[in-house]
């Protein structure tokens, strides 16, 4: 049977849009944060992409009325008691998951779907922040940025995952409009070792003055038909963060993650994208 109460927490880049894309789909979501403020930010955000959408047409303006109406934000934890599935999305810090964990965990129904978006962290080693009875009904949701605009979500059960979660887990993103793959426990999932090895080798081109980024950003959409380039894309997603994935990925991995030279000196000298306003690009102030 579908769920229909679902719990986000954490409202930032991409709880807030899975918020939006579960209300999309009809469920009640409940979305919390630290403060009010990060809250009142969030649903301001998610207001301007409905509205963005709204004019591009991906979205009616009863969409807009509907997914707004469906969220509902508070500061109490204790209104989680209802929630048939959870979605964490706090910040990428172990310690921080786990003690989110630790303040859920006398709160939510023993049946309880609990997902975590983390994009580095061992789902496994999350899991352990929960005790033995919680475990088969946890896993990873990885979804992608922006969550509105982005199909993809891998899902990826943990050791103590059980089979019905993982097609539970399934089910309620397939509702909320995505398209779910099965992925093994392993540091940097599927995508973001495809994509960071695609990253590296696009540095390397521009090191070696094999062509400039702008170039390559365009042999990228005109030659594999990508619809944005690398370094258009890193600029979006922070140089900082990037070169803190590869670190991971370098560690797990060894040397064909190996970050190079140039990232590390653009990331010291504040390069870090479209945000900082100069990246692989120079952007005017947002
Ligand atoms: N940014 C991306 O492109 C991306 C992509 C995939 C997965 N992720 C993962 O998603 C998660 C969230 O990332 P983000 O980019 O949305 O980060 P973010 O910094 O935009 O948002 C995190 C939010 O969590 C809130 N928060 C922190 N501690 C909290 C707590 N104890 N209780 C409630 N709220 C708390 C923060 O106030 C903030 O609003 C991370 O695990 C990240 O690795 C990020």
């Amino acid at each position: 049977m579908s769920m229909t109460k679902i719990g986000v927490i954490g409202a930032g880049m991409m709880g807030s849009e899975i918020a939006l894309v579960m209300a999309l789909a009809g469920k009640h979501v409940r979305l919390t944060d630290r403060d009010q403020a990060s809250l009142d930010r969030a649903l301001k955000n998610l207001a301007g992409v409905l509205d963005k959408g709204i004019q591009r047409g991906f979205y009616k303006p009863e969409d807009k009325t509907r997914a707004l109406g469906n969220i509902e934000t508070t500061l109490d934890l204790g209104a989680y008691r209802d929630r048939e599935a959870v979605v964490e999305a706090v910040f990428e810090d172990e310690a921080i998951k786990g003690e989110t964990y630790r303040k859920l965990e006398p709160i939510l129904p023993a049946n309880c779907l609990i997902t975590s978006n983390t994009s580095s962290i061992p789902i496994t080693v999350l899991s352990s922040y929960w005790p033995a009875a919680r475990r088969p009904r946890f896993l990873g949701t990885h979804f992608f940025s922006p969550v509105s605009r982005m199909g993809l979500v891998e899902v990826i059960p943990g050791l103590d995952t059980a089979e019905v979660t993982v097609k539970e887990a399934f089910a309620l993103c397939t509702e909320a409009g995505k398209t779910p793959v099965r992925i093994k426990d392993v540091v940097g999932f599927a995508v973001n070792r495809l994509i960071h090895i695609f990253w590296i080798e696009a540095i390397r081109l521009v090191e070696e003055g094999v062509a400039t980024p702008e170039d390559i950003d365009t042999a990228c959409k005109l030659g594999m038909g990508l619809p944005v380039g690398p370094f258009r894309l890193m600029d979006g997603v922070t140089n900082n963060l990037t070169l803190d994935v590869q670190e991971i990925l370098h560690k797990a991995y060894g040397d064909r993650f190996l970050p190079r030279p140039l990232m590390k000196q653009m990331v010291k000298a504040g390069y870090n994208g479209r945000k900082a306003g100069r990246g692989w690009y120079r952007y005017e102030k947002e």
